[in-house]
């Protein structure tokens, strides 16, 4: 036996390989005064309560919880980890009441970005990622899906994923690639969209799958970005060549992307600020899960996402940061999690799931992680904090103590 974790005094976890929506969102397993032993492989072997049986005992780590909350790693599920540069100057135009897509229209927001992230070289994106990553992997955050999305030529998006598979083996946090190339329309193509979508399916999509850098395909379906058509023949091309399908939709206006989930199989949609009542059913049908990211509706001083509606629909939710340089440069899950049940309205129970199984499912994880359950990966979390209810309330500081993925104690603070 690797490691055993003893003297945990609650061990909440949901259950189960597939995300939960409607009322099973809220299902959680609680464990009390418990023990989770961890096999040679690092995943689990067992977990329990009461006396630790005598077999796991002779563990080669034994780790006191000090009678605190255990769950399972967080899983952010949507993040835009790589990129050059950082985009400060926009808060005083964003104070002005500069919107969003605005700044994108002149030239500045995603494509000032793109400018910084071609300057760098794939070795300076890994760096400066790292650390990023050094500072979730503190708060808690064990496994992380990256998008590309600031290169916007064949070589520059191929950098950005290929940064991601270097860090991949530099450093503990579990990372999921993700092809964004539609993340924005290049200065270069602005007079040719076609010809860039061309690009896209023709050169940079086969080139991705060629050298295995990434799971998904992801679209910023959006006004002046990409249309609902545009984002299903960019997602389609994905599909043929093994990316598995996600969307940016309804972040600023309902431009019809969500609508598209069901048809399109999209194992994700994400933000989803301005859902309507059709796309909600589009998700449901299409057994997408929705990946709410409150941290960026608080940042861009918009609406929250009708996550509350949307479990009741039966449509699973997950909560991710969005961390990018524009929208949300915003690293905590804690944090998205707090704002999960102050403006979603979800309870403590519904954001645990949100942040751990339903996040795995979003990344076609759910088999391996996202809950603590015997033959899943042992990365978890010991919080300063008693009860799954404390880490929800308290806010703005980091309640983690110590991280451990796959069994390997990563952080300890
Ligand atoms: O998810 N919406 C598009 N992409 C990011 C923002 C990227 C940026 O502003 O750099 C998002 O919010
Ligand atoms: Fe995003």
């Amino acid at each position: 036996m690797k490691q055993l974790i003893y003297n945990i005094g609650m061990l909440a976890t949901p259950e189960g390989k597939t995300a939960h929506g409607g009322p099973s969102q809220a299902e959680i397993r609680y464990y009390r005064n418990a023990w989770l032993a961890v096999a040679d492989d690092g995943t689990v072997a067992a977990i329990g309560e009461g006396e630790v049986p005598e077999e796991y005992c002779g563990a080669a780590e034994k780790v006191d919880a000090g009678g605190h909350l255990v769950t399972p790693g967080l899983v952010d599920a949507h993040t835009h980890l790589i990129f050059g540069g950082w985009r400060e100057h926009e808060l005083a135009l964003k104070l002005k009441g500069v919107p969003y897509l605005e700044i994108l229209a002149q030239g500045g927001g995603i494509l000032s970005t793109v400018r910084n992230t071609r300057a760098a070289s794939e070795e300076e994106l890994a760096d400066k990622a790292a650390e990023a990553l050094a500072m979730m992997l503190e708060m808690g955050t064990t496994t992380c899906e990256a998008k590309s999305g600031y290169g916007l030529s064949l070589e520059d998006e191929l950098k950005q994923l290929r940064a991601i598979k270097r860090l991949q083996s530099s450093q503990p946090v579990e990372l999921v690639p993700t092809f964004l190339g539609a993340h924005a329309v290049p200065e270069e193509y602005k007079e040719d969209r076609e010809g860039y979508i061309r690009l896209m399916c023709e050169e940079m999509i086969p080139a991705v799958a060629k050298e295995g850098l990434a799971e998904f395909c992801d679209v910023f379906c959006e006004t002046g970005v990409f249309t609902a058509e545009e984002s299903r023949t960019i997602l389609e091309c994905g599909k043929k060549y093994g990316l598995a399908p996600k969307i940016h939709s309804d972040e600023i206006n309902p431009i019809g992307g969500t609508e598209l989930t069901s048809e399109i199989g999209a194992v994700s949609a994400e933000h989803l600020i301005c859902a309507t009542d059709e796309g909600i059913d589009a998700m449901r049908h299409g057994g997408t899960v929705a990946c709410c990211l409150p941290a960026t509706s608080f940042y861009l001083n918009a609406n929250f996402a009708r996550a509350r509606d949307m479990v009741s629909a039966g449509v699973p939710v997950a909560i991710a940061t969005d961390f990018n340089p524009g929208s949300c440069p915003n690293l905590s899950l804690s944090f998205a999690m707090n704002l999960g049940c102050y403006k979603y309205r979800l309870t403590p129970e519904e954001v645990l799931t949100a942040v751990t199984l339903n996040a795995a499912a979003a990344i076609r994880r759910a088999d391996t992680l996202g809950s603590l359950e015997t033959g899943k990966k042992a990365d978890m979390v010991i919080w300063k904090a008693d009860n799954l209810d404390f880490i929800l309330y308290r806010f703005g500081n980091n309640l983690a103590d110590t991280v451990i993925k796959a069994g390997e104690i990563v952080v300890k603070r």
